[in-house]
């Protein structure tokens, strides 16, 4: 079947899959409330469902999978749906975004199954910073599971910290040095508002610009590096002064819209065309009614024929940016939480 471009003439070429919408933290910046809405768990989509969703995916342009949550360490017996997204043709590579906490216990089998890479989240190095604004107190966890990652062959592992005004902006250096002596590359990315950061305000985003300031002061310069390896990912690099090489996820100033070639699923098989998007497509009724695959690669492929969505860069024109879900928003559709549709 051929490829279909969007509206805006993009192609499809990474799903991000959501495995479950439960996460054993409660970063202020995803989850500041005190209670959820938890997507009922007979509608999840089992691993079949998950991997025929993905192959019709696939046979449209996708090649890269990237599983998510929640925390999708929580899912049981992740390393076989991992063995069994492999098998799909198409596919090339399959990443994992976590938290790290469980990484301690599952990063072999992980690795055994045919994962590809890690990205492992990270904003703070101090564990009564982790236990205020995550609620938890398992940092030594994170960093065990990161240490355990790096043992079961995860060399390209990166690490993601969203940098919160007066949370972690004194820690910018300090991650950066952290990341340097591990030989992994760290990428800070800007506070976004997107649905369930119910604190989020413009006066705690700290920007690229900042971000840059701060790291070309601690380490003689920040020298952009040439797009060129994956014009596609929403990491812009820079080589600092003594040669580290770190990223910047600039969705909140700098929005790259025009290059977004990402598909996401909810764990329930909601299908979203926008980390913003406000109302996704069912996909679960069509996988448990008996649609064929070619019935399902029509409907994805219509879907994407008219996608325009360009979330964060509308964003950018709205006068006094503020939260972009309310609560009672989100208690309507909790698919609205970054939370539950990947992060
Ligand atoms: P790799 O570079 O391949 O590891 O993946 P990636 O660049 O997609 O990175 P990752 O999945 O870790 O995403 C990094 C961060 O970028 C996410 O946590 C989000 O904050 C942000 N992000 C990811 N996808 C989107 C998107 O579609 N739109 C926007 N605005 N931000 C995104
Ligand atoms: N702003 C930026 N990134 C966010 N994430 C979740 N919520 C936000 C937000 N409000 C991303 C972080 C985290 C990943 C799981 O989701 O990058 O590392
Ligand atoms: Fe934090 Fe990720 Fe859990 Fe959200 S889903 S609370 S970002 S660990």
């Amino acid at each position: 079947m051929n490829r279909p471009l969007d509206r805006l003439g993009r192609p499809l070429g990474s799903l991000r899959i959501s495995v479950t919408d439960r996460c054993n933290l409660r970063c202020r910046y995803c989850m500041p409330e005190a209670e959820y809405a938890w997507l009922p768990r007979s509608s999840l989509l089992s691993f079949e469902e998950i991997r025929r969703v993905a192959a019709s995916f696939a046979r449209l342009g996708v090649c890269k999978l990237r599983l998510t949550g929640g925390e999708p360490l929580l899912r049981q017996g992740l390393p076989e749906l991992v063995a069994m997204l492999k098998e799909i043709a198409g596919i090339e590579e399959i990443a994992l975004t976590t938290n790290g906490l469980l990484l301690g216990a599952h990063a072999a089998a992980l690795r055994e199954a045919g994962l590809d890479r890690i990205t492992m989240s990270l904003d703070t190095l101090r564990p009564e910073r982790m236990a205020e604004f995550a609620r938890s107190a398992h940092h030594a966890d994170a960093v065990a599971g990161l240490d355990a990652a790096l043992a079961a062959g995860f060399g390209s592992l990166k690490l993601n910290s969203v940098v919160v005004r007066r949370f972690n902006d004194d820690e910018i250096v300090a991650l950066v040095r952290f990341a340097r002596e591990r030989g992994v590359e760290l990428r800070f990315i800007e506070y976004m508002d997107v649905g369930g950061a119910t604190q989020w305000r413009p006066a705690d985003v700290v920007s690229r610009a900042e971000i840059l300031a701060i790291l070309a002061g601690a380490f003689g310069g920040a020298e952009a590096l040439p797009r060129h390896d994956d014009p596609r990912a929403p990491a812009e690099r820079f080589r600092l002064g003594d040669g580290t090489v770190v990223g910047i996820v600039a969705s909140t100033t700098a929005p790259f819209c025009r290059d977004c070639d990402r598909a996401r699923i909810t764990a329930d098989g909601t299908f979203f065309r926008c980390l913003y998007g406000l109302d996704g497509i069912d996909l679960r009724d069509s996988v448990r009614g008996g649609a064929t695959d070619e019935d399902l690669d029509r409907l994805l492929r219509d879907a994407w024929l008219d996608r325009s969505d360009r979330g964060a860069e509308l964003r950018l024109g709205v006068p006094d940016r503020g939260v972009l879900v309310q609560l009672d928003g989100l208690r309507a559709d909790p698919r609205r939480e970054m939370h539950v549709r990947g992060g």
